[in-house]
This record gives structure tokens, C-alpha cells and sequence, in this order.
């Protein structure tokens, strides 16, 4: 755990910590108290923990809450008006419009390609000498890029290395980001920090999405020939071209969210060997040694529940940002207009008025029964209401085929000697990796020879 200060930070203090680690900032009154004020130089800050404070927030007056302007700067150096980075009307357009790529019949389609790229990652894993060492992130960047690729353009593989690159764009502001510098200047600050500049990935993604728009297209209907059908569904409702683009490319840099689940995954399981053998029992009646299909999804109950309480304790995206367009009340507390709110995941999964014990592992949380005492403003990994993660479907989906496909044959061990920190920007990932060394399970699947991954 990140070290969590006792009491609130000063202005250069918060400055300080929460540029390199946003989750070291939070302290310990957060996870105690359901809503929190706190003053800066630059104004007031409240976190909001309360699920019907989340509610007003995220739900039922989110037109008053856009994301933070430097958020919108972040995101909108990269994918221009995209989902992210836009509001209002620009904002409600392009996702009524593109909600039908990614929902949950669309992401089932794919689910075959990702059976086969699990089992292609898992053969190259059991060619893997014994006791050598993996960074389990890098090694599921691979799977979850190459998913991403097939599911973009199925045919097309000069996609990858785009996607590749905007998935390893790791989100970190730069403090020119908070004062609206000019866009050159916050290139270069921003380059420090591993922003990337997409002008180079343009020619490509505008090739893909002309031949998808062209009458002799014969192709899959993958990912960008949705995009492209969005696109052309009438003057006034579709998108100018480069909306068009900034779509794709916000899609393309979110799509990698997943393979931050990984190292947390199996690091729980590494660490909770009754959980570990639970899980394998279930994969073992439900499967036995095939692929998992559509149809398995639902009966594996205990991945699933594994999966969100993993998501409880290490959500991908720790932190979501919004200021105050005019006053508001919450739960009875005056939020002033311009104020900043703080709907964290990171806090809310971890508070002690919201969840019993709430740091440890403890994946029965999602049963029927214990999901239905709570809140569902409690528990916001995908965030909540107009805004809530357009690619939860399949996210889901490649998570649990990989995981099905992966510990259906193998066992992960930590490595030694080894400190595990998470650490948040917009996203939240272990410093360093998680190393760890991989075992076959004793009569499990026997991995195919297939061919490498990317
Ligand atoms: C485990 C994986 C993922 C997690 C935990 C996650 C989480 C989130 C969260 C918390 C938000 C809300 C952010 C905010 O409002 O400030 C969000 C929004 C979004 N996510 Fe995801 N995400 C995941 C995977 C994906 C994938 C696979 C895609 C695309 C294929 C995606 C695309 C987006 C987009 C475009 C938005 C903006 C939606 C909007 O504002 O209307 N995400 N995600």
C-alpha cells in the first residue's frame, strides 16, 4: 500500500506527492468520512465517498460535473473531441452513436478470436524454461494488444504498433497541464512523461476507415467498420471526419485498460492459495480442458467474482475528477460553483463505512446475497451513469477468457524479493511490474503449439 498520510496535506505538499503518486495524497480521513472538504491555494476539493452523493455526482445532475479541464487537456492532446475529453452535446452524440460498437452481442462476436490469442500466449508460455522470471503486465500487453488489433481490424496488422503505442500512454500529468499552457508547451512537457503525438498514426487509421466506408468493402465487420457505420448514419447525427478520428484513437488508448487487471489478478491469487484452488476447481467442473465459450461465461461464478474484487482493490482507473459548473447540494453539503470533486474508486473500495475489512481479498463479496445488501454507487470500477466505461463488456469478456484459458494450465508464483506499490495517475498500475515465475498445474490442459502471440 501506498504510505497513506495521517493528516490532510498542505498545498506544496499535495503538489508534490500527487504528481508522481495521486494515491499517496489520499489521506486518512477519506476512507473514514463519506464526504470530505478540503481548501487549497487553488480552491475547495471534496471527495465524495457517500454512494447518494456518488449518485447526484455521476448520475442524476452529472451535466453540472464535467471532468476537470486538465483531464480534458490530458486526453485531448491525444484523441481531440473524443469521449473523453469532450461534454455536453458533442459528448451525448458521439456516444449514443458508437454505445452499439462495443455492447455485449457486438463483444461476444469476438470472443473466439480472443480463445484463440489466449491459447497461442498460453502455448508460449509453457515452452517457457522452468523458474524464469515474467513481468506478468508485459506479457498480458501483448495478448490484450493483439486482441485489440484483431478486434479494430481483423485483417489488417499495421494496426497493432498504433494501438500498442496508445495503450502504453500512461496518462501523467505534467503541471503545465493545470495552467492551460500553450499545446507546444505541453508537448514538451507532456513527452517527458510519455505522451505521444498521434499526427503519424492518422494516415493509417484514415486508410482503414475508407476502405470500410467504400461500397466494395467485403470485409469483417470489425470494431472500425462499426466506427465508420456510426459514422454514416446521416449528415446531422454523424461525426466530421475528424471526430471520426478522434474516436478511434480514443478507443484505441482506452481499449488497453484491461492488461492493468492482470499483475493484480494474479498476484491476489498467488498470495490467497484458498481462493487460487477455488477458482481451479470451478475452471476444472466447468470446462474441464476446452475453451471456454459464450455459453460458459455466466457459470464461471467465482472467476467473475474474482475479477471484481480485483477491480474492488486495484481499480485500473483510481480517480475521476469533476468540477462544479454552478452550486449544488449533496447529501446536504453546499458544493460551491467551481469547486473540485473527487469521486475516487480508489477510496470508495476502500472505505470503512462502505466495506467490512475492506483491504483484504475477499471475492464471496460478490455473491448474490452480500451484492444485494450494497449500494451500487459503492462499487464504481467502470464509473456510473451517462458516463460509465463504454468498453465494460469487453473488458470483462478478454478478462475472463484469458484468465479461463491461462489458469486452466498454469499456477503463478511471485518472484522474491520484490516490492509491490501501486501506483495512480489516471491510471493505476504496480511500480516496476509484478515479477513472477509460472508452474503447469498438475493434469491440466495440455498447451497446443500454435504460433507467437504478436
Ligand atoms: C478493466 C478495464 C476498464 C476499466 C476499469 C475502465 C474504467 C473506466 C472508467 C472508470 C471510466 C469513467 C472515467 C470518467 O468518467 O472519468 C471509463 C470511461 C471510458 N472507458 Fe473504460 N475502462 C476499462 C476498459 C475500457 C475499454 C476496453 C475501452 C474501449 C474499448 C474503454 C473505453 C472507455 C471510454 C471511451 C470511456 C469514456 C466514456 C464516456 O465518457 O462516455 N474502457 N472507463
Amino acid at each position: 500500500m501506498p504510505p497513506r498520510p495521517k493528516r490532510p496535506l498542505s498545498t506544496p505538499q499535495l503538489l508534490r506527492v500527487a504528481l508522481s503518486n495521486t494515491l499517496a495524497a489520499c489521506d486518512e480521513a477519506l476512507f473514514d468520512e463519506l464526504i470530505v472538504e478540503r481548501r487549497f491555494v487553488w480552491g475547495r476539493f471534496f471527495s465524495i465517498s457517500d454512494p447518494a452523493g456518488i449518485r447526484r455526482v455521476m448520475q442524476d445532475n452529472v451535466d453540472n460535473y464535467p471532468r476537470i479541464a486538465p483531464i480534458r487537456r490530458v486526453f485531448g492532446f491525444t484523441s481531440g473531441t473524443g469521449m473523453l475529453a469532450a461534454e455536453g452535446e458533442v459528448w451525448r452524440r458521439h456516444r449514443r452513436l458508437l454505445n452499439p460498437t462495443l455492447d455485449h452481442r457486438a463483444v461476444l462476436a469476438d470472443l473466439p478470436v480472443l480463445v484463440e490469442l489466449s491459447e497461442a500466449l498460453a502455448a508460449l508460455l509453457a515452452q517457457l524454461p522452468a523458474g524464469q522470471e515474467l513481468n506478468v503486465g508485459e506479457t498480458f500487453t501483448h495478448l490484450i494488444t493483439a486482441a485489440t488489433g484483431r478486434i479494430f481490424a481483423a485483417d489488417n496488422r499495421d494496426i497493432d504498433p498504433v494501438l500498442y503505442r496508445l495503450g502504453q500512454y500512461p496518462g501523467r500529468y505534467s503541471l503545465f497541464d493545470f495552467v492551460a499552457a500553450p499545446r507546444w508547451l505541453r508537448s514538451i512537457a507532456g513527452s517527458r512523461k510519455g505522451r505521444i503525438d498521434v499526427a503519424a498514426f492518422l494516415p493509417l487509421i484514415d486508410r482503414l476507415i475508407a476502405e470500410r466506408r467504400s461500397p466494395a468493402y467485403r470485409g469483417a465487420e470489425d470494431l472500425l467498420w462499426r466506427i465508420a457505420k456510426a459514422h454514416d448514419r446521416g449528415e446531422d447525427e454523424g461525426f466530421g471526419e475528424a471526430e471520426l478520428r478522434d474516436e478511434v484513437l480514443t478507443l484505441g488508448a482506452t481499449a488497453a485498460t484491461p492488461l492493468r487487471v492482470f499483475p493484480w489478478i494474479w498476484y491476489l491469487l498467488a498470495t490467497h492459495p484458498a481462493a487460487e484452488a477455488r477458482l481451479y476447481a470451478e475452471l476444472d467442473a466447468v470446462l474441464g480442458a476446452r475453451p471456454p465459450t459464450a455459453e460458459d461465461l455466466p457459470k464461471l461464478v467465482y472467476l467473475r467474482r474474482v475479477i471484481d474484487e480485483t477491480l474492488r482493490l486495484y481499480p485500473p482507473a483510481p480517480t475521476m475528477l469533476r468540477t462544479t459548473l454552478a452550486e449544488d447540494i449533496v447529501c446536504g453539503r453546499r458544493i460551491p460553483r467551481k469547486a473540485i470533486v473527487g469521486v475516487l474508486p480508489w477510496v470508495v473500495h476502500r472505505h470503512r463505512k462502505l466495506w467490512r475489512d475492506p483491504d483484504s481479498f475477499d471475492p464471496d463479496r460478490f455473491s448474490q446475497d452480500q451484492a444485494a445488501s450494497r449500494s451500487r454507487y459503492a462499487y464504481i470500477p467502470f464509473a456510473i451513469g451517462p458516463h460509465v466505461c463504454i468498453g465494460a463488456s469487453l473488458a470483462l469478456v478478454e478478462i475472463m477468457v484469458a484468465m479461463a484459458v491461462c489458469a486452466q494450465r498454469f499456477r503463478f508464483r511471485l518472484a522474491p524479493g520484490q516490492r509491490i506499490e501501486p501506483i495512480g495517475w489516471t491510471n493505476l498500475h504496480p511500480k516496476g511490474g509484478i515479477r513472477m515465475t509460472i508452474e503447469p498445474r498438475v493434469g491440466a490442459v495440455p498447451s497446443h503449439a500454435m504460433s507467437s502471440v504478436c
